[in-house]
């Protein structure tokens, strides 16, 4: 009997199935045999021997044995180089029961298998070599060559299908991995197995009801169709289905389509923020002749998502934006990179701690990027409960590829995998094609000799949109697909896949970086329909750093400070952004003086992505000079994949950067900014929920040296519209200084909304000058009172960018790096892992901005 083999370079696309095997005796029943656990590790001249956890890989096998420290550690990014240069075998002897006969069977490729009885082998060529020869194989060079320099990384990614990041990025160390790294497992059958079964919901428009499409794709070893009935449940829909179906031989799928009555009140599936997570159990049965039963229980969601590009008024291009049940949406949040460069580490209690991060921080979005991995069925199902809408790309960054025959096949053999696996999950709300991969072109990031640059333009096309857009739309008709991010969507499509300018504000999404520029200048940001990229980078707390580095390391111009930066000039350009408006950190002790840097590159992050992103809300509602109506900001990144600097707002093991606790303010459902135009104060309310509401605005002046307000006002009742931003109090700042005997230098504006006599939301403020003109401010005077989880703080003066930090415990606080005008304050720390108060009170460590110098 023919066996078939799943192809052979799984390496990005998960589950690796060995579906070998099949059964002596005559038996209808699928039986699955777990290979997970120890296999037997040696390196290809077998001097280093040892046992290897599956799922896992040779790096963290090591570890675990001793063999070599943690790889994140100080130098080891470099010290084990070698790993990833040498091949690695893992084989298993395992014992099926008696009337299972596994074929032999071999294969080459990057992964060899040798198979016999009860014996699996398993080769790994070193993806380095490996992606080196598949270059020099190749007829012409496809650009980059290799990463740049300060990366470390290794050459050709490009070539192999494997996480793009794993050969390095600008923030992340180069450790292509080489091991089993999600579950293996034999499937034994005589009859039929069902290898995907996925599930997807739409609203018919045309009849006005919601249907389920049921996908199930069999393996079917009998030569003859086979006669089947299928049984959908769904008790809390009242539905209960039955229909025959045909399953014919060879691997095949086919649709069952169930439409739901339309008395059926449905509830949605809405993003964070906007209503429920609603969705129902259903079972789906297969009763294949009399001998089989295939029963599937699953979690359905009912939501529709439209991608809506159309004409404005008044600003040439088209819009670009997200409609989800109807309703435009914002998407506010983040960029998502791989957790760890080893993902066995990574499991979903850490994968909760992070997208419950995501909720916390009041974000409805994130974007799966391009140069990282598909992820776990588990992150997916989190986003779904979560709330989190996911834009996906395709794993494709920063880069031309190949578009040779076998690099097709592999592709169209990921893309198919992982649209079977994910289509299933609501959260998904839109495929790109790839990272930057247009813009790569359209701005000739790689020097193309002209002569060249139609084969590389056909490269791009044949993968992108005749190979992958193809089966994406063959496959998925549930959410759109764009072919590249930053894109210009239709316009795009019109300049036939590569637009001129893919970062055209009138278009599509744009990604924007600008390290030089004062962030505090509003008018240096451009105007997008939709932000997807943006950012500053910054460093991770001290109690990360300490974790892989020693005292001599413990400066801002030591080696390893250097060595950790991936991203050229990083290092200088955090310290020039933030001199622009503080002042340097002067202790005389150099270890706290390094800790004081790395407080200030955090508050440089979070008051510039701060001010960066309520521009992009506030551009919510408006076209100034043809642009505007902006509908998403996804700031880069939300994650680390190590410890170091980057533009993340969580660190490497969970804990929030200052940017994360501003995040949760300038994200909030109902939020204030501010920004001066020619000296005159404006003030904006922008608002995602449903409904129009009323407010008041309070304001307050304070002297630097007083927390009595020199001035405090409130205003009028007024509107803020649902789902919109506008403006809600303008005044010249000499005339509100001047009523409050106030210079720029030594006052501070703070604002906040009231709703029916209460605060709402948290109080935003406005410096009037650079704090590191501001004359009056004076060192904290801050005590703690310490409860259960609650800090209440005692204070004298204004403090600005009030940081606590308890080191490694691991949860976070109420509130972080805020300006301090109240004399007392409550803040509360919720805790991820057990602690107790006196932990918490050693731990406890509060910086401010005048404590530094
Ligand atoms: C098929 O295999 C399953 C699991 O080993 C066993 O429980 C069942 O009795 C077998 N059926 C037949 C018809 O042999
Ligand atoms: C085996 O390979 C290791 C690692 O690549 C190398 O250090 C060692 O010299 C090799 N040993 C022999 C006997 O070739
Ligand atoms: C598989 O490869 C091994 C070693 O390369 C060889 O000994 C064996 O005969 C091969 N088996 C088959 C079925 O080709
Ligand atoms: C490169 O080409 C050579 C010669 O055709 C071939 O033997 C080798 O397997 C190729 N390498 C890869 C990685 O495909
Ligand atoms: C379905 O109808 C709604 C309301 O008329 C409309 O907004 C939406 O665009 C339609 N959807 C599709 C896919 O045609
Ligand atoms: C749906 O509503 C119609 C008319 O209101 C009614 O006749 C029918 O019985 C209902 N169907 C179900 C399944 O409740
Ligand atoms: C859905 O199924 C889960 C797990 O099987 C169960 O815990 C839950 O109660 C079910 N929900 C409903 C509404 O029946
Ligand atoms: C820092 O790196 C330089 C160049 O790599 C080296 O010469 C020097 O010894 C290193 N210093 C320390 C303290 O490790
Ligand atoms: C205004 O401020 C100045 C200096 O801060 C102070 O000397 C003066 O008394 C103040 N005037 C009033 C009217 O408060
Ligand atoms: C510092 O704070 C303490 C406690 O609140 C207070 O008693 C003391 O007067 C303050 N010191 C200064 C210089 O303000």
């Amino acid at each position: 009997m023919a066996i078939g083999w799943a192809p052979v370079l799984p390496l990005l696309w998960g589950l690796l199935q060995i579906t070998s095997g099949n059964l002596l005796q005559h038996n209808s029943t699928v039986q699955v045999y777990s290979l997970n656990g120890k296999w037997a590790l040696r390196n290809s001249n077998s001097s280093i021997k040892l046992y290897g956890d599956v799922p896992g890989c040779v790096h963290t096998a090591m570890f675990s044995w001793g063999l070599i420290k943690d790889p994140y550690i100080s130098f080891n990014d470099i010290a084990y180089k070698w790993i990833s240069h040498d091949g690695w075998i893992y084989s298993n002897e395992f014992t099926l029961p008696p009337n299972i006969r596994c074929a032999s069977y071999n294969t080459t490729d990057i992964t060899k298998y040798v198979s016999e009885n009860n014996y699996v082998e398993i080769k790994f060529q070193s993806a380095v070599e490996w992606a080196k020869e598949k270059s020099i194989n190749h007829s012409y060079g496809i650009p980059p060559k290799c990463p740049p320099d300060v990366q470390k990384g290794e050459c050709h990614v490009n070539f192999i299908r494997k996480a793009q990041c794993s050969f390095s990025w600008d923030w992340g160390p180069s450790f292509p991995t080489q091991g089993i790294w999600r579950e293996i497992r034999i499937e034994a059958y005589n009859l039929v197995n069902l290898e995907y079964i996925s599930y997807m919901t739409a609203f018919d428009n045309s009849t006005s009801q919601w249907i389920i499409i049921i996908e199930p794709v069999f393996d079917t070893i009998a030569e003859k169709p086979l006669e089947a009935r299928v049984a959908v449940k769904v008790p809390n829909l009242y539905l209960d289905h039955s229909h025959d179906v045909i399953i014919a031989p060879g691997e095949g799928t086919f649709e069952i389509i169930i439409k739901i009555s339309k008395n059926a009140s449905v509830n949605l599936w809405w993003p964070n923020g906007y209503g429920m997570q609603s969705g129902y159990n259903m079972s789906v049965t297969f009763n294949i002749g009399t001998e089989q039963v295939i029963q599937k229980t699953t979690k359905i969601y009912f939501r529709t998502v439209e991608l809506i590009e159309e004409p404005i008024s008044g600003s040439p291009g088209l819009s670009f934006y997200m409609k989800i049940n109807g309703v435009p949406i914002f998407l506010k949040g983040s960029n998502w990179i791989p957790a760890d460069s080893f993902q066995d580490r990574v499991n979903s209690d850490k994968l909760r701690v992070l997208l419950r991060s995501v909720v916390d921080a009041n974000m409805n979005a994130l974007r799966v990027w391009g140069g990282g991995i598909y992820e776990s069925d588990d992150f997916y199902s989190l986003c779904n409960e979560l709330g989190i809408m996911v834009w996906h790309d395709f794993m494709f960054a920063c880069s031309l590829y190949p578009s040779d025959d076998w690099f097709l096949d592999t592709v169209k053999a990921e893309v198919t995998h992982q649209i079977r696996r994910l289509k299933s999950h609501p959260c998904i709300i839109v495929w790109s094609g790839n990272n930057e991969n247009e813009a790569a072109i359209a701005s000739d990031w790689f020097s193309i000799p002209s002569a060249m640059r139609e084969v590389y333009v056909q490269d791009y096309i044949t993968l992108y949109i005749k190979s992958i857009r193809e089966l994406v739309l063959k496959m998925d008709g549930t959410r759109p697909f764009i072919a590249s991010s930053p894109t210009n969507g239709k316009e795009t499509i019109k300049e036939n896949w590569l637009s001129k300018d893919p970062y055209d504000n009138h278009y599509g999404d744009t990604h924007y970086y600008n390290y030089v520029t004062d962030c505090w200048d509003w008018k240096s940001y451009p105007r997008p329909r939709f932000a997807s990229e943006y950012g500053f980078q910054s460093w991770p707390s001290f109690s990360t750093i300490a974790q892989i580095s020693s005292p001599e390391d413990w400066s801002y111009t030591s080696n390893f400070t250097e060595h950790r930066q991936h991203h050229a000039g990083g290092n200088m350009q955090m310290i020039d952004q933030a001199s622009l408006h503080y002042n340097s950190p002067m202790n005389s002790d150099p270890i706290r003086k390094f800790q004081d840097t790395l407080y200030l590159t955090q508050v440089m992050q979070a008051q510039c992505v701060k001010l960066q992103t309520e521009f992009y809300r506030r551009s919510q509602s408006e076209i100034v000079n043809g642009l505007g109506f902006t509908m998403g900001a996804l700031y880069w990144q939300l994650n680390d994949i190590w410890q170091a600097p980057s533009w993340s707002s969580i660190e490497y093991g969970g804990k929030w950067k200052m940017l994360h606790y501003y995040a949760k303010n300038f994200f909030a459902p109902v939020a204030t900014s501010s920004f001066e135009d020619n000296d005159i104060l404006h003030i904006y309310g922008v608002s995602d929920l449903s409904k129009d509401c009323s407010f008041k605005l309070a304001l307050e002046v304070y002297k630097w040296d007083s927390l009595v307000p020199t001035y405090e006002t409130v205003t009028e009742d007024f509107i803020i519209k649902s789902q919109s931003s506008g403006q809600i109090y303008q005044e010249t700042v000499s005339e509100l200084l001047q009523r409050c005997n106030s210079t720029r230098l030594n006052a501070v504006l703070v604002y906040y909304l009231l709703h029916d006599g209460e605060i709402y939301g948290s109080k935003n403020w406005h410096f009037l000058s650079s704090p590191k003109e501001a004359e009056g401010l004076l060192k904290s005077n801050i005590t703690v009172n310490q409860g259960t989880y609650v800090f209440t703080l005692i204070n004298s003066y204004p403090a600005a960018f009030v940081w606590l930090d308890v080191g490694n415990i691991a949860g976070r606080f109420s509130d972080n790096g805020f300006l301090l005008i109240e004399h007392k304050t409550a803040i509360y720390f919720y805790t991820w892992k057990p602690t107790t108060v006196a932990e918490l009170e050693k731990a406890l460590h509060i910086t401010t901005l005048r404590d530094i110098y």
